[in-house]
């Protein structure tokens, strides 16, 4: 056996996966041979979802089959909604999402049922209920009434309404919505490694879930876009951009939004983000932070040149979810809203080929020590 260690798993393949490809040096993305910016054009977020659980689009009649599952599951129960009520003013979304998965499978009865059937029958409930859960934590902590759901409105657009009260227009819809496929699926990663592993020694998808979402909630994984938001927040206007930057620079800090570990290029998301955020900005009041965050991204462009940084998925969602009234904290845990789907359809993988997770650790400590009597210490 090697005795060399491989810190923080990187360069190691972990498993085979038929969901994601990712080059980045080319800056591709690529959910089962399916091209983002092909699916950000032409799919939606419910095709998706269907995509990764099945590897194939659905037809007309599947899709219609899956909507009206996510449809029916939507609700919350009663369980959750008292839970969410009760601890509301103590605990962030992203711990709300944690409770309301696990409580979701405290009432499944079927939890242990382990068949794909059954399996994709949880990725659908789970991936469902989500938006209800925000939504509902969002406007209880408001002191507002929750919303309930619409069923004429699809999932991505079902959460807008939800949050804030309102129906979002048709480009609001379309933008979350492509923002939605966006973060379904990146290959591996901390929050679906952390997933697989729990999976791996036979436990259920609920407690999976909720092992990625705490997983994703640290500020080193899933926390980068609400980030983005309060930098550029702080920064507040284009002469400050300089200063600020050569600050935090000096500080050893880094630039939120900027570099990744396997794109060397720009994310494909961010420049469908970008593309997006334009089209946004044409009418939103809170235009300013999209367009200070192009100001942002130029600058570093000359600062950074030369240097693999460039903005990933995070620089530019940040901005479009704000001009889509969504706060801030919400942003992390929407990451997790749309990567569930990614994370049920490793769990598919996982589960239908298992092997426990048991890795090694090279032992350092001290040995042939004395036992010595607690008297004696
Ligand atoms: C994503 C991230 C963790 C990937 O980092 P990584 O692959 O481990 O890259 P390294 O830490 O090896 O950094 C390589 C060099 O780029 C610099 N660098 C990386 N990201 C940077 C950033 N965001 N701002 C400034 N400098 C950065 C490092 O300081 C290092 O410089 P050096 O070689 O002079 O020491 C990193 O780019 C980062 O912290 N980005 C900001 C957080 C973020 O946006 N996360 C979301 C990712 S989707």
């Amino acid at each position: 056996m090697s005795e060399s260690i491989a810190r923080g798993l990187e360069g190691v393949n972990v498993t085979a996966t038929k969901l994601c490809r990712i080059d980045g040096i080319k800056g591709e993305l690529i959910y089962s041979g399916y091209d983002i910016f092909d699916l950000a054009q032409n799919s939606t977020f419910e095709e998706v979802a269907f995509l990764l659980w099945n590897l194939r689009l659905p037809s007309a009649a599947e899709l219609a089959s899956l909507k009206a599952t996510l449809l029916s599951e939507r609700n919350l129960s009663d369980l959750n909604s008292r839970v969410l009520t009760e601890i509301v003013g103590q605990i962030r979304p992203m711990r709300a999402l944690e409770m309301a998965v696990i409580t979701a499978g405290a009432l499944d009865k079927n939890s242990s049922d382990l068949t794909n059937s059954q399996l994709k029958q949880t990725a659908a409930r789970l991936t469902a209920i989500m938006p209800t859960v925000l939504a509902r934590f969002h406007r209880l902590r408001q002191g507002l009434e929750p919303v309930p759901p619409r069923d004429d409105l699809g999932h991505s657009a079902n959460f807008l309404w939800m949050l804030n009260g309102r129906e979002p227009n048709a480009l609001e819809q379309r933008v979350f919505d492509v923002a939605m496929i966006l973060h379904a699926e990146h290959e591996m990663n901390a929050s679906t490694f952390s997933a697989l592993v729990t999976a791996s020694t036979l436990s259920d998808m609920y407690s999976a879930i909720a092992s990625a979402i705490g997983t994703l909630k640290g500020p080193l994984h899933g926390g980068a876009n609400e980030a983005v938001y309060k930098l550029v927040e702080a920064i507040g206007s284009e002469q400050n951009i300089a200063s600020h930057v050569e600050a935090l620079l000096a500080r050893g800090e880094r630039v939120m939004g900027i570099g990744h570990r396997v794109y060397k290029t720009t994310d494909p998301r961010a420049i469908i983000l970008e593309k997006l955020g334009h089209e946004l900005a044409e009418t939103s009041p809170d235009r300013k932070y999209f367009d200070l965050s192009l100001k942002l991204r130029d600058y570093l462009a000359r600062k950074l040149e030369g240097k693999p940084l460039y903005p990933n998925v995070d620089f530019f969602s940040a901005s479009v979810y704000k001009m889509l009234g969504i706060p801030s904290d919400l942003y992390t845990p929407i990451f997790a809203m749309s990567r569930i789907t990614g994370w049920t359809a490793h769990l598919l993988e996982q589960y239908a080929d298992n092997r426990l997770v048991r890795p090694n650790a090279l032992y350092e400590g001290a040995s042939n020590r004395p036992y010595t009597p607690i008297t004696s210490r």
